[in-house]
């Protein structure tokens, strides 16, 4: 059975890690510009990425190719305001809206994230998001966006994956700024809430177009260990606490954002409440959806790695070696309608493999297509549950920088080569293609 004839069927990328250029037409230095020096693998950094800032048209075709309906991207902070607040540098919106043109043209919907982890790095410099003004910094620089793409974008993402550019980069220094520091926790937490709220009402008050607006956390979702109501019970209960997995916690991030509540267990965590009930008030901004990133299952085990799972040995996994559990969709769009109830978007799910061109010059990536399938199939059996989806947005539309992971992990439906730059759409492109034209009526 085909989903439901809206359904929204895209892929996904964000700035830093396809479009280049860092240093080019203006933009300002990001964090990960400059800070990847000695963390990354092999060194790898997002200066050149994909060179998609020079290949628009190129890859708008490739997009129009398969057939999507939506495209996913994030706006780059310092190409739009290169030192973080202050001026805007015009070349810079002239690219995105450039972008959108072409995704219109091709008859691709947009959707804007507008941060994807790569904070100014002027900003960095003044604290970041350890800086009671990061609300207000984001604010302005929101606004500059909105007022210059809202006649022609409706969809709007406010932040990325908070539980990695806090969780994984303030504690465990994995992700820049790569700090292990558990104080900046409470400031951090707290300032990108307030700045996701502000932007909320910031795209509502300014849009041109009647917004729709998401956020697109992720966060560990915890699978029964049997179908009895109580080992559900007990699933969806782990999947909203944050004591453990701390930072990197679903209900972390979405409690304050859509219930208006102060996150389970935060107070022993930091030994004093997050927010006060007005400044909840504030953080609960009505949403049209939520967005949510699902890759893992987190699994029932002692620990605290946020990739730690019910894995087996020799289980299937991705080449970043993480587990493969396409359970996970399931219980993650169920027990995130069942918490939340706003429609939830899948706003990526995807898999890395070591892929290459083969020597009948095609990428052959059955692993890909088989880890599509069987997630596509766990999401349909939660819509003819009742669950609320509203669409699957593919990470990612091309092999990009997988920040501290370098440029080995190729999670595309595009190959690139990236000595040459050139471009090959893999099987699983020619597949997803059919899955969008048949609404999932073929799987
Ligand atoms: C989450 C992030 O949003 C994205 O930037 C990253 O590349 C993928 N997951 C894969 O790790």
């Amino acid at each position: 059975m085909a989903f439901k004839s809206d359904f929204m069927w895209g892929a996904a990328s964000a700035a830093a890690q396809v479009e280049g250029a860092y240093n080019e037409d203006g933009k300002g230095l990001s964090i990960w510009d400059v800070l990847y020096d000695g963390h990354t693998r092999h060194n790898d950094s997002p200066h050149v990425a994909c060179d998609h800032y020079h290949r628009l048209e190129e890859d708008v075709e490739n997009m129009k190719k398969i057939g999507l309906k939506y495209y996913r991207f994030s706006v780059s902070w310092p190409r739009i305001i290169p030192n973080g607040k202050g001026s805007v540098n015009q070349k810079g919106l002239d690219f995105y809206r450039r972008l959108v043109d072409l995704l219109l043209k091709a008859g691709i919907e947009p959707m804007i994230t507008l941060y994807h982890w790569d904070l100014p790095y002027e900003l960095y410099k003044k604290g970041g998001w350890q800086n009671d003004e990061s609300p207000e910094w984001f604010a302005q620089y929101v606004k500059v966006v909105v007022e210059a793409l809202s006649d022609k974008v409706k969809y709007w993402m406010t932040i990325n994956e908070p539980n990695c550019f806090i969780g994984i980069s303030y504690l465990g220094a994995t992700h820049a700024p790569f700090l292990n520091d558990k104080d900046a926790l409470y400031p951090c937490t707290r300032n990108v809430l307030f700045a996701h709220a502000r932007a909320v009402k910031v795209i509502r008050e300014t849009a041109k177009t009647a917004p729709i607006v998401g956020f697109a956390p992720t966060g560990p979702i915890f699978k029964p260990e049997n179908d009895s109501e109580e080992a559900i019970r007990i699933a969806y209960e782990k999947t909203f606490s944050n004591s453990i997995k701390g930072p990197f916690s679903t209900g972390w991030w979405i409690d304050p954002a859509v219930l208006g509540k102060n996150p389970a267990d935060l107070e022993d965590y930091f030994g004093k409440p997050l927010f006060t009930s007005e400044e909840l008030q504030e953080i609960q901004q009505p949403l049209d959806f939520l967005g949510f990133n699902i890759y893992i299952a987190a699994g029932h085990k002692e620990g605290n790695s946020a990739y730690e799972t019910n894995e087996y040995i020799g289980c299937p996994r991705n080449s970043l070696n993480w587990p493969i559990d396409p359970d996970c969709m399931y219980w993650a769009i169920r027990f995130l309608n069942e918490r939340y109830g706003l429609p939830v978007l899948i706003t990526e799910n995807g898999m890395c493999n070591n892929d290459f061109v083969m020597l009948d010059g095609k990428v052959h990536d059955p692993q890909r297509i088989d880890y599509i399938h069987r997630h596509l199939l766990a999401a349909r059996k939660a819509v003819d549950e009742g669950y609320k989806l509203i669409g699957y947005i593919y990470w990612s539309i091309m092999d990009n920088y997988e920040w501290a992971e370098g440029y080995d992990p190729r999670f595309g439906l595009i190959y690139v080569d990236y000595r040459t730059q050139k471009r090959t759409l893999k099987d699983s492109a020619y597949w997803y293609k059919e899955v969008i034209a048949s609404n999932g009526a073929n799987l």
